[in-house]
């Protein structure tokens, strides 16, 4: 499978969207059970050798936007429809648990966010959103900036050292994003220094184990690791236990640091300390300073542990996805390129100068829309629900049993061709017409002028119709430190150098497990700017 921007371009016409309609008129005729939804049928090979999620999305195309897929014993409700994701993600948020998701990333997260149950959840969210406030993110700000300087610097010194004619280098930019996103990661949320853009280090490589492992069980079909004995006789397994151990004794120590050092204190004053001055303003500290906050040294692991990994390879995704769809389309680059030498010349980023990179953050977000991290949104019905009808399909909605496992197709939802014009094309203009949709009842109309204050688009002005961070409760607590992160790494990059691509897009693999990756690295070429 490559991974072209355009490769699975479906045209955008009235004619098609009505072809499709009345494709799925049996649809509308029959009745609102699960048992009438339309099935994905007789392709259970295209789930081996590509990515789930380019069969899902044929599916759609072809099923519309909510079906079964079956395969085994096993099945699925697909969802590729904003009015029902806003049911089962909003409305009724609370019906749903995280299912499938929660048995493979429970044994590493424990009860942290993601797979928290709803009790645990509850408590937890309720504690740690507040963490992430304006000061916390201004001066996450400076966090970005030295540790992407850091990253400049080993790529300069790499052209000085290897290749000072031609003043440039090719190197492998997806492992130089994850180590730079696992470096912020580590200091934002518990003031630890991986510093794994220069070295690697027992806990480095611990990490690196763990997200390996954690991959390999979201796309394994038999979970044989619950397996009795298994953890201690199958190899891979034993390895996985001994990097979770490296880590949750190098998150012991700094909770253990932590709770030494504690100085309690309301919320409020909390997020008006004097965080200029501040030595660790990590999201640890914050947890451990606030008042009546008191939680065991065991749940506070499992949410260091949730953030790590929640943080980090989705960063570095983003980033990897958008420096690939640049480095395709130079016009774009250029005026990226020119934006940043007319907003902070020389200089460096402050979070200030950061508001006004307009169109780097629409790149990120653009990057986000075409490579949505993660793809699927994993959901399990905990009692009978009632899928409202969708923009096509069945308009009654559909009749849902306890136990329904769904996924939520934030990809298809961000390439459809009945919201999108040209779905598939890399074009960060977009999200600067304001834009209703006269085809379909129920489409609230993207407009991004409705909301001038948000730095970003998102799902409510989209109407979820562009979920990036999902939506409702459960919603990424991380979004506005991820995305200030991604566009400071992203135009500190661009300032000093010129990125292009060392081969093919087409040579691009792309991989999934809970993110979208490539096969065998981003290798680029990266050439000092003038
Ligand atoms: C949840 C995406 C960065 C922490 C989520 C969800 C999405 C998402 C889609 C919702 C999952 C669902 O509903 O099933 C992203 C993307 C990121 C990013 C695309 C980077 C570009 C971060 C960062 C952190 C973080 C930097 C922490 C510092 C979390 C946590 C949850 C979450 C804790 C669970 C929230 C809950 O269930 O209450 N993220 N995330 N994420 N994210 Fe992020």
């Amino acid at each position: 499978t490559k991974c072209q921007s355009t490769s699975v371009e479906k045209p955008r016409t009235k004619r098609n969207l009505l072809d499709n309609a009345s494709n799925l008129l049996t649809n509308l005729l029959s009745g609102g059970s699960i048992g009438s939804m339309p099935i994905a049928e007789g392709a259970v090979s295209d789930l081996f050798g590509r990515p789930l999620f380019f069969s899902l999305y044929d599916w759609f195309i072809e099923h519309g936007s909510v079906y079964k897929l079956a395969f085994g014993p096993k099945s699925f409700v697909v969802v590729s429809d904003p009015i029902v994701a806003r049911h089962i993600l909003r409305e009724n948020a609370f019906a749903y648990d995280k299912g499938v998701l929660a048995e493979i990333l429970e044994p590493i997260m424990g009860k942290g966010l993601i797979p928290a149950d709803l009790d645990t959840w509850k408590v937890r969210r309720k504690v740690i959103t507040p963490g992430f406030h304006s000061l916390f993110l201004e001066t996450m700000v400076r966090t970005f900036t030295k540790c992407s300087e850091r990253s400049i610097l080993k790529f300069e010194e790499l052209i000085e050292r290897e290749n000072h004619d031609k003043k440039a280098i090719e190197l492998d930019l997806e492992a130089e994003f994850s180590n730079l996103a696992l470096d912020i990661i580590g200091l934002g949320v518990f003031n630890y220094d991986f510093g794994s853009v220069t070295k690697e280090s027992p806990v480095i490589k611990a990490v690196y184990g763990t997200l390996f492992e954690a991959e390999h069980r979201s796309t394994f079909y038999i979970p044989y690791w619950n397996l009795p004995l298994a953890r201690w006789i199958v190899p891979r397994q034993r390895k996985f236990q001994n990097d979770l151990k490296v880590i949750n004794d190098c998150l012991d120590e700094l909770i253990k640091n932590a709770k030494e050092t504690r100085q309690e204190d309301d919320v409020e004053k909390l997020q008006q300390r004097d965080y200029s001055t501040l030595k660790d303003v990590s999201l640890l500290r914050f947890l451990v300073d606030m008042r009546g906050a008191d939680v065991d040294d065991r749940q506070l692991r499992d949410d260091l542990m949730t953030m790590l990994i929640a943080g980090h390879e989705t960063t570095a995704a983003v980033l990897t996805w958008a420096t690939f769809l640049l480095a395709q389309n130079p016009a774009k680059m250029r005026k990226a390129q020119e934006e940043i030498d007319s907003v902070i010349g020389g200089e460096g980023i402050t979070a200030e100068s950061l508001k006004k990179l307009d169109y780097i953050r629409l790149v990120i977000v653009e990057a986000l829309r075409l490579y949505p991290q993660p793809p699927l949104l994993i959901r399990r019905a905990l009692k009978p629900d009632k899928l409202p009808g969708g923009y096509n399909g069945n308009k009654e909605g559909y009749e849902i049993p306890r136990g329904t496992d769904i996924f939520v197709s934030v990809y298809n939802l961000h390439r459809s061709p009945y919201f999108w014009d040209w779905p598939n094309e890399f074009e960060p203009e977009r999200f600067l017409v304001p834009k209703g949709n006269e085809d379909i009842e129920g489409w609230a109309g993207f407009d991004p002028s409705r909301s001038p204050g948000a730095m970003y688009p998102n799902e409510i002005i989209s109407d979820f119709a562009f979920l990036p961070f999902g939506g409702g409760p459960r919603k990424c607590v991380g979004d506005q430190f991820a995305l200030l992160e991604s566009t400071v790494a992203l135009a500190m990059l661009l300032q000093k150098f010129d990125v292009e691509l060392r081969g093919s897009p087409d040579e691009v693999e792309l991989v999934t497990g809970a993110t979208m990756h490539t096969k065998s690295g981003l290798w680029c070429r990266l050439k000092k700017r003038s």
